[in-house]
């Protein structure tokens, strides 16, 4: 989705907002822009098409002693990703800027009416509606023309504001889209939608909440409520990620090397959190008391996209070990339907951004019927996180790669540690029991570090015979039903192939019929408590001729009788199959996208962090 950055300080800031904007590439985005202040005069640079596009046009701009402006990378939702379209959008006179993230929904009648009032629009975005009402309301003070602008607003907005009647000063508001200030003392003060953004300048962070206007200068940031008009003294916080965490380290793709981060990104979302001489899993951010933890009688986790799958592979694991009945739900599903909620449901919001609106659309509903809210997320001070009666953080570090890898992983890894958690609660499972679980969640890191390279090698061979395919099916059974769907999830966001995930027990209820010499299928077939079953479908595909992919255990004789293109893995116990079934599906998918030469970090039409609905 768009990305803010603003900066004011010492420095010159060009580079800082370019430097900015980079960072917040992987959000997903198509066309940008950048606005500085010289000389009393507003300079307005904005181009389709990537970020490289926009860096030819304003090549000898680059040395302006500006300090102060705005940059933006837009993701379209209203009109085409044109240039005309692209932020900062001007007001008639071209001395009001704004950049937003968001959408405006009433921006239709506000525009009629600004046009009836003789206001001139030069582009199809709803933000220009922003720049002219704040026009509109503008006498001396940019900060009560602002206000009075928002109030106007319905919809969701992070808005940065420059006015050339103010040249000190940035202003920026944040609705339902997330916005955070960086501050240094040395450095002057950052706006940005995400903190990627800031970690080359400062570490120093303000989160803003929802109806929060911050007047910031080089020194200062006076941040209060749109609500009631109080001045907020907000905490700065920390944030432990530094800036080479967000750079690619010699990989090719920081999909790839987010994959090779995954033994790393398990063991420090599970260690510190299970004792290894007891089993004991200590959860301190959750905030569930005994008596919640006793009043439970059900759990919904809500989420979208990769995610949602991490949630699906945590029914199993909960149902089985917890003995609680485990719904999942779509989060953009689950906000607009009937829902029977009330104080005895825990409803578990899994996000790696924390700030994805559906899902966080739903957290709140669920809060107002009455039920606790917990979150799993990779985001510290991430919306999620501020609005949920308890956390648990996974530690991935900064995920750039827009198809999540390490964030799944560590979601797997969080919702294990869950698991026995509520086990361990419950009374469901002795401690021997919950001792060797614990020490195979620990043990798991250790076999990925170990297969990747092997992995990456042999699949990397393999894909030769399949990367030009059109369809792909993934199937698994069990535990592993989920990771056919993040396999292949993976696959049509990186490499625009068409491929679906199923549940080899549903083949026969309809995508057989797809089965022939064209359509690759890749079936996760484990040595697990369902293993003579997942064979009997993979002999299905078989007998129609379908090309097939296995992906089991290692010594398993049987599969190269079946297909030549066996990937083995080695036997751990089955319920870490998902951790360990999931690195080939991602490796497949990378290595697919990668030779078919696709912008693998950056697919077209996604986005990172969905924040419109
Ligand atoms: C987008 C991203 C996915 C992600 C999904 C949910 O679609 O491209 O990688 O799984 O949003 O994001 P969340 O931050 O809520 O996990």
């Amino acid at each position: 989705m768009c990305g803010i950055v603003g900066y004011c300080g010492p420095k010159r800031v060009l580079p800082v907002i370019l430097e900015g904007l980079k960072r917040l590439e992987y959000r997903g985005y198509d066309s940008a822009g950048v606005v500085y202040l010289e000389d009393g005069k507003l300079v307005k640079h904005r181009s389709k098409g990537k970020l490289s596009n926009l860096e030819a046009i304003i090549d000898d701009a680059i040395i302006t002693p500006s300090h102060i402006g705005l940059g933006h990378t837009r993701w379209a939702t209203h009109g085409a990703p044109t240039t005309e379209n692209a932020h900062p959008h001007s007001d008639c006179t071209g001395d009001i800027v704004v950049v937003h993230n968001g959408i405006i929904e009433n921006y239709h009648s506000l525009r009629e009416e600004l046009k009836a009032k003789g206001h001139t629009f030069t582009s199809e975005t709803d933000t220009e509606v922003l720049a002219h009402l704040i026009e509109d309301n503008l006498e001396n003070d940019l900060v009560e023309a602002v206000k009075k602008a928002v109030a106007l607003l319905d919809g969701s907005f992070a808005i940065g504001v420059l006015w050339a009647g103010m040249p000190d000063t940035l202003i920026a508001v944040r609705n339902q889209s997330p916005l955070v200030l960086g501050v240094s003392a040395a450095s002057g003060t950052f706006l940005a939608s995400d903190i990627p953004a800031l970690l080359p300048y400062t570490n120093e962070v303000i989160f803003l909440n929802d109806m929060e206007m911050a007047v910031l200068t080089s020194e200062s940031q006076d941040i209060f409520s749109l609500v009631d008009g109080k001045t907020i003294e907000k905490k700065i916080e920390t944030i432990k990620w530094n800036a080479a965490m967000a750079e690619k380290a010699g990989y090719k793709h920081f999909m790839l090397k987010e994959i090779y981060e995954q033994p790393q990104a398990i063991t420090n979302t599970v260690s510190g959190r299970i004792n290894p001489e007891t089993g004991e899993v200590n959860l301190p951010e959750l905030n569930l008391s005994a008596s919640d933890l006793e009043n439970i009688d059900r759990i919904i986790f809500v989420a979208c996209g990769t995610s949602l799958h991490s949630a699906l592979v945590a029914k199993y694991w909960i149902e089985k070990y917890a003995h609680i009945p485990v719904e999942v739900d779509i989060a953009s599903e689950f906000r607009y339907r009937h829902l029977l909620i009330n104080e005895r449901v825990l409803t578990v919001s899994l996000s790696q951004s924390g700030e994805t609106a559906d899902t966080l659309a739903g957290m709140r509903i669920a809060k107002g019927l009455g039920s606790k809210v917990i979150t799993i997320c990779n985001v510290v001070g991430s919306t999620m996180t501020r609005e949920a009666d308890g956390t648990i953080y996974t530690h991935a570090g900064p995920e750039i790669g827009v198809a999540s890898t390490k964030a799944f992983t560590s979601q797997l890894a969080a919702l294990f540690l869950l698991t026995l958690f509520l086990a361990e609660q419950r009374n469901t499972l002795s401690g021997e029991e919950r001792l060797k679980l614990g020490k195979d969640l620990i043990d798991i890191a250790g076999v990925i570090e170990k297969e990747i390279p092997r992995l990456q090698e042999e699949i990397g061979t393999l894909i030769e015979s399949y990367y030009d395919a059109r369809d792909f099916l993934f199937i698994g059974r069990g535990l592993n039903f989920p990771i056919a769907l993040e396999g292949a999830l993976k696959l049509k966001e990186i490499s625009y192939i068409h491929a679906e995930g199923y549940a080899s027990g549903e083949l026969k209820h309809g995508p057989i019929a797809l089965i022939d010499k064209d359509m690759p299928v890749l079936a996760l077939v484990p040595q697990d408590d369902v293993y003579q079953k997942s064979i009997s479908n993979v002999e299905e595909i078989r007998a129609r001729q379908g090309r097939i992919i296995l992906i089991g255990t290692e010594g398993d004789a049987h599969l190269s009788n079946i297909t030549e293109d066996v990937i083995y893995l080695p036997k751990v116990a089955d319920v870490m199959n998902p951790i360990l079934y999931t690195i080939p599906a991602q490796l497949l998918s990378y290595e697919i996208a990668s030779r078919r030469g696709c912008d693998v970090d950056q697919p077209r039409n996604l986005a990172k962090s969905v924040t419109v609905e």
